[in-house]
This record gives structure tokens, sequence and C-alpha cells, in this order.
């Protein structure tokens, strides 16, 4: 018989022990990776509930599939692989993990900037093949951090973590958004201008916007030609906010000097000749991978299945149309 609760992947146990300790019991994928569309077609059938990934695509023909489900809950804070709309329609609810994350990731873009800018990982590997005879007044010369600008697209949760996690490095702080945020103006003096500026005049350029239709290839050839030839482009947030082809492009033409990547276009593939270039770092997507977060994100998706099966209205609702009391 199968459990009302499906979870498609392996999850830290903080969550599976919610459910078990909630609702008794659970079905989990037997598979350590990502489901294939058919075995997710067949898995969430008859189910009341789904504890998703951002690797699971939740769109109308899965939402007619698993007819009867009140809630897919996604252990991301990113949303982008639900059809929120095809969801609501049907009064499904659909939760994600906010706030959990955002230490963890704004960390991680940190890593990703000094990594990039210092060229750690073109540095450790050289090093590692025995080419290290000798220090040497050129050997692996960087960009300068402290006081330098730092351009931040997108001020919500995780880029104004950024921004006040610049504090230490005396930067001058430029942030592109639709809504000014009063923190980090007052607490890093950060200002608030429009793209066109803030590429124009950024030493390094991270990114922290949601993937929407306006924001797909938000940087594209024309903008990453109008960045300084010396700047470093951190992307933690969705890799299509990038033209991956155009990034390989100004990587390799010294339109830009370096990238410090965590996510891309056609995860996990990467773009043609990406992963040749010693001035991009490359990460696997890990940004909120801790030990710590991962837990904190499994027990709240499993807390909004819990809440969604018991009749409550769970915390990090997507869309709250959905909602019926
Ligand atoms: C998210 O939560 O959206 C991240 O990409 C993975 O933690």
């Amino acid at each position: 018989m199968s459990e009302k609760v499906f979870v498609t992947q392996k999850i830290p146990e903080a969550g599976l022990e919610i459910l078990r300790r909630e609702l008794g019991a659970y079905d989990i994928s037997p598979s350590d990776g990502v489901l294939t569309r058919d075995k997710i077609l067949a898995a969430v059938k008859g189910r009341e509930a789904v504890l998703c990934l951002l690797t699971d695509r939740i769109d109308a023909e899965l939402l007619d599939a698993a007819d009867g489900c009140r809630i897919f809950a996604n252990m991301a804070v990113g949303f982008d692989n639900i059809d929120v709309a095809a969801a609501t329609k049907r009064g499904v609810l659909a939760t994600n993990t906010p706030g959990v994350l955002t230490d963890a990731t704004s960390d991680f873009a940190w890593a990703l900037l000094f990594s990039a800018a210092r060229r750690i990982v073109e540095a450790d590997a050289y090093n590692r093949a025995g080419k290290f005879k000798h220090w040497g007044p050129l050997l692996f010369l960087g960009a300068d951090i402290t006081g330098r600008t730092l351009g931040l697209v997108g001020a919500g949760r995780i880029g104004a973590a950024v921004a006040l996690k610049s504090r230490g490095f005396g930067m001058k702080v430029l942030y592109a958004d639709d809504r000014p945020n009063a923190e980090i103006e007052r607490e890093v003096g950060a200002r608030r201008t429009d793209l066109a500026t803030l590429l124009a005049e950024s030493d390094f350029v991270s990114l922290h916007t949601p993937l929407l239709p306006e924001t797909r290839h938000f940087i594209g050839e024309k903008e990453l030609r109008s960045m300084k030839k010396t700047a470093v482009l951190v992307n933690t947030s969705r890799g299509p906010v990038i033209d991956e082809r155009a990034l390989v492009r100004a990587l390799r033409e010294g339109w830009i000097a370096a990238a410090g990547l965590d996510v891309y276009e056609d995860e996990p593939r990467m773009a043609a000749g990406l992963a040749d270039l010693p001035n991009a770092v490359l990460a696997p997507h890990i940004a909120s991978a801790t030990h710590w977060t991962r837990s904190r994100m499994a027990e709240m998706a499993a807390t909004s299945i819990v809440q969604a099966l018991q009749g409550r209205r769970p915390d990090n609702l997507v869309n709250p149309e959905a909602w019926r009391s």
C-alpha cells in the first residue's frame, strides 16, 4: 500500500523525523538521484502530499497525475520548478523554505567571490600538480577586494545579507532592485541604482534575483560587455538569469576577468567550453549545502506538509490564493 506522503529524494533526517512523528509514515524515492519523469508521474498518484525538490518539474501534467494531492512542499526557497498558476487553479498548495538558507547562501556568494577574485581553485590545482617551484612576484595575481565596489542585482533577503557581510571589507555597495532596501542603505551606505550604472561601476557583481520570465538572460552579451574588464561575476541565484553561452565568450575573450558560479542554465549541464576556462570557479549548486541549513530546509518542508494535512494553513505558502480553510 502506498502512503499518503511521498518524498521525491533522500532528504536530511530532521525532516523525515517530523513526518514520522506527526503523520506516522511516508514513502520515499528508492533512488538516490532525480526521479525520471515516468517514475515521478507514477509515484505521485494517489498521494495527499509531496515533498519535492528544485530538480522536480511540478507542471500541469504532474499536478493532474497527482489528482487529490493537497500540497507540494518544495525544499528550496526558489520555486521556479513549480507552475504556481497551474497549482493554484487546481486548489493545490505550494510552499517553499525562505529565511533558513540566507546565511549559508550569502556566505557562499562571498566564497565564490573570493575564490574567483584570488584564483584559489586555479592555484590549488597548480600546487597539487607539483608546479609550485618558488615564490614569484607575478604568480597568480588577482583582484583586490577591500575598498572596491560591490554591485548586487537584487536586494531581497540573500542579496541584503551579502551587502551586510561586506562591512569588514569597507566596500562601496550598489544595488539594483525595484524596491529600496532601507537596512542596507543605513548599515553599509548602499546606493540604489539602475542596472546599467551598477554593471559599469562595480568590481564585483553578485546576482540575487529569482528566475522569472523577465529575469531570464538578464545578464547577456550587452550587459557583460558593459562591465569592467577587471570585474568578477558571481551567481548563486538561478542559472538562466545569465546567458551562459555569452558568459563563456566573455570569460574567454576577456570582457570580464572571472566568474564564480553555483548554478547553470541547463543544470547539471554546463555550456560548451565553460569547464575549460581557468577563470571560472564552478560549484555544483551547493550554496545552501551546510548540515544545519539543509536540516532546517527539510524540517520546514515537512512541517508545511503536516500543517496542510492537519487542516492548518502552512506557514510558507507561495500561493495563498489556493488556501481554503
Ligand atoms: C534554493 O533553495 O532555491 C537553492 O537554490 C537551493 O537551496
